[in-house]
């Protein structure tokens, strides 16, 4: 399966799921390492591991459309097959959402359908939920909607503060997003309607909601 990252600035995530896919027997390989933004940090750590890159910066663009049809264009002239969103922070149009259904997928740090948009942190913090997390998930068009495909709980402490919560979510973003990746890879999601399952699979991985149950899978 050939993988796109579309990223905008560090790419954690990007470099969690490019370390994965150089694992022995990994069922996808990342074909390109995509930006809107030219000074995004990820693409450094891309080129570094030889990982092809390319900008597309939206401001050369005069409107949404045109930009999306442009990655719309490279992408399949890279013969993607999916695409992972990792902190890419552009909407992007209902076309191209349809056009790439169900072979787009985004992480986002809350437990969707919880805290969707931005300032999540913030928003759990202040909310007094005492656990919060972060879901791998198919794109639809609305924000941060779509089926789950993973999902990692992570507990609010006392003293957190937004930043000190958003590490602790990272260390189980880097874990669920190449799982999901995988998962997705060998065929083994399948979506009805705004649900997705996971077919083939034994009990233990009906259960990788758990964090421990992940780590199996690193
Ligand atoms: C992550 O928290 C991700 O869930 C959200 O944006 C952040 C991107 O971080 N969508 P990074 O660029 O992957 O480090």
């Amino acid at each position: 399966m050939k993988v796109a990252i579309l990223i905008s600035s560090r790419g954690s995530n990007m470099q969690a799921l490019v370390r994965a896919s150089k694992q022995a027997g990994f069922p996808a390989e990342i074909v390109t390492v995509l930006s809107n933004n030219p000074e995004a940090g990820g693409l450094e750590y891309a080129k570094e591991n030889g990982i092809p890159t390319k900008v597309i910066n939206h401001r050369d663009f005069e409107n949404r459309e045109d930009f999306d049809t442009a990655i719309s264009k490279y992408l399949t002239e890279q013969k993607v097959d999916l695409i992972c969103l990792a902190g890419f922070m552009r909407l992007l149009t209902l076309d191209f959402v349809n056009r790439w259904r169900d072979r787009i997928i985004n992480i986002h740090p809350s437990l969707l359908p919880a805290f969707k948009g931005l300032h999540v942190h913030e928003r759990a913090l202040e909310s007094g939920t005492r656990f919060t997390g972060c879901t791998v998930h198919y794109v639809r068009p609305e924000m941060d909607d779509g089926p789950i495909i993973a999902q990692a709980v992570v507990p609010i402490l006392t003293g957190d503060t937004p930043e000190v919560l958003a590490e602790r979510i990272l260390v189980q973003e880097h874990r669920i997003y190449p799982l999901a990746l995988k998962l997705i890879a060998e065929r083994k999601i399948k979506v009805h309607g705004s649900i997705a399952t996971i077919s083939g699979a034994d009990e233990s991985l009906a259960t990788l909601t758990n964090p421990l149950v992940i780590s199996d899978a690193d």
